[in-house]
């Protein structure tokens, strides 16, 4: 079954000219990344990257298809409280897969709550039949001062009301060592589930942190985790070493390239409104992972790409005058969507303004704004390329998240950062707790 393709003839600069990358240099810059991906695999094996590994644990996979089975017997809401990577994932497996309007009354509601918004969360919980709501504390360190306050007032409020029935409504989903969070829900019996040791939270969705709100909703997680089994052959699997074959491979040197020509901002601009938030998903996982201010030889060099989500055609009446007319400092990756799950025709109009519109579909519709958008950015002179999925089913999904996980590892070599850490977020918590009278101390040694 076809993964996915990318098309990107608009990157090059026969078709837009002086702001295009020559097919030699594509070619140059592949070889090296070729060696970057085989460094990753020899370096998979001695235990690196578990993140790599998550599609092929299908013990985890049939324990949360038994714990969500159970709670989908009961539970009507099932809140989900985390924040960054804690969240996003599930925020765009559930938009992807569950779209409003299409997926099944018979799901739990999922609510994924990452912010501390007062009244957001208040209006939730009070919205809430708390006898019928499980929430899934998602935290890896288990020290975030968002997760930890919600937990706090939920939790009192599951006590107040449900009594000593309570623990029943909390899941942990913790380092499996370390952490508060993870001794206390050891210590009030919830039930838990763990991050693998060497995950980090932009890199986890495919673990129970994404899966089990997903099986809850009634996301196929077995077919989530083939299309990332799949992806991983595609990406890893060492049959494709050019460039061209491989589509993370391509993606990594497409943007790495870019931004070495002055195009500092990338821009992820899917035609469907499923996709939005694999698009909010895909920027965190860039920036997190890209924008360093030490390089792995110690050296400051303050890298990194600005990724910037966009929705089209939504827009193409907002953000595109700036992609044709602004600086030349921009590369736009468009998602587009082969077959849509619905095509919808256009009746017919007896208007003869409108009468163009006849027979066409909103899918085809979709895909022509796509198109007419690129063909205007090409002539203006500004690179695109476009990521095409067959269609937006579980399969596909899981295998163009794995796809960006790999690509986003290969760029941290190509600039020569660690994609892995994220000591700018570290700095910034420690702040925060301890302008809430934490102790400091930790901000002492909060790497920078
Ligand atoms: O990707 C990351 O590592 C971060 O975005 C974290 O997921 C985020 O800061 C939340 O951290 P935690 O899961 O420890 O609460």
């Amino acid at each position: 079954m076809e993964m996915l393709r990318t098309d990107f003839k608009n990157m090059l600069g026969d078709n837009v000219g002086i702001h295009g990358l020559t097919p030699a240099e594509l070619q140059r810059l592949g070889r090296q990344a070729s060696r970057h991906l085989k460094k990753i695999k020899e370096e998979r094996t001695k235990g690196c990257h578990p993140f790599l590994d998550l599609p092929y644990q299908k013990g985890v996979a049939e324990m949360i298809k038994g714990i969500a089975g159970e709670l989908r017997s009961w539970a009507k809401d099932f809140v989900v409280l985390g924040i960054g990577g804690s969240a996003l994932g599930n925020i765009a497996l559930h938009q992807a897969l569950n779209p409003p309007y299409i997926s099944g009354h018979e799901n739990p509601r999922i609510h994924v709550i990452d912010t501390v918004d007062p009244d957001l969360f208040d209006g939730l919980l009070k919205s809430l039949d708390l006898r019928h709501t499980v929430f899934n504390v998602i935290s890896k360190s288990g020290t975030t001062v968002e997760t930890v306050a919600q937990f706090l007032i939920v939790r009192e409020r599951l006590k107040d009301s449900l009594g000593n029935a309570y623990p029943k409504h909390i899941i942990t989903i913790t380092d499996p060592e370390d952490g508060a969070l993870r001794r206390l829900a050891e210590r009030e019996g919830y039930v838990q589930l763990f991050i693998p040791k060497g995950v980090g939270g932009r890199y986890s969705v495919l673990s129970p942190v994404g899966l089990l709100s997903a099986a809850v909703g009634g996301i196929n997680i077995d077919e989530l985790l083939m299309g990332a089994v799949e992806m991983d052959k595609s990406t890893l699997g060492g049959q494709q070493e050019t460039v061209e074959e491989n589509p993370a491979m391509l993606g990594a040197c497409l943007q790495y390239l870019s931004y070495k020509r002055g195009r500092h901002i990338t821009v992820i601009m899917p035609y469907s409104s499923a996709l939005e938030a694999v698009g909010e998903w895909f920027c965190q996982l860039w920036a997190e992972s890209l924008g360093k201010k030490s390089s792995l030889k110690g050296k400051v060099i303050h890298c990194g790409p600005t990724p910037v989500r966009a929705l089209g055609p939504t827009d193409q009446h907002s953000q595109l005058q700036l992609y044709m007319e602004g600086p030349f400092d921009k590369v736009i990756t468009f998602l587009a969507v082969e077959k849509f799950k619905s095509s919808v025709e256009i009746p017919q109009s007896p208007e003869a303004d409108f009468r163009y519109l006849s027979g066409h579909t909103l899918a085809g519709l979709v895909e022509a704004e796509r198109r007419g958008t690129e063909l205007a950015l090409t002539e203006a002179g500004r690179p695109s390329y476009t990521i095409y999925l067959p269609e937006l089913s579980a399969f596909h999904v899981g295998g163009l998240l794995y796809m960006f996980q790999v690509q986003t590892a290969l760029a941290g070599k190509l600039f020569g950062i660690n994609p892995f850490d994220q000591p700018g977020v570290e700095a910034g918590k420690a702040h925060t707790s301890a302008l809430l009278g934490k102790d400091k101390g930790t901000l002492q040694h909060a790497p920078n």
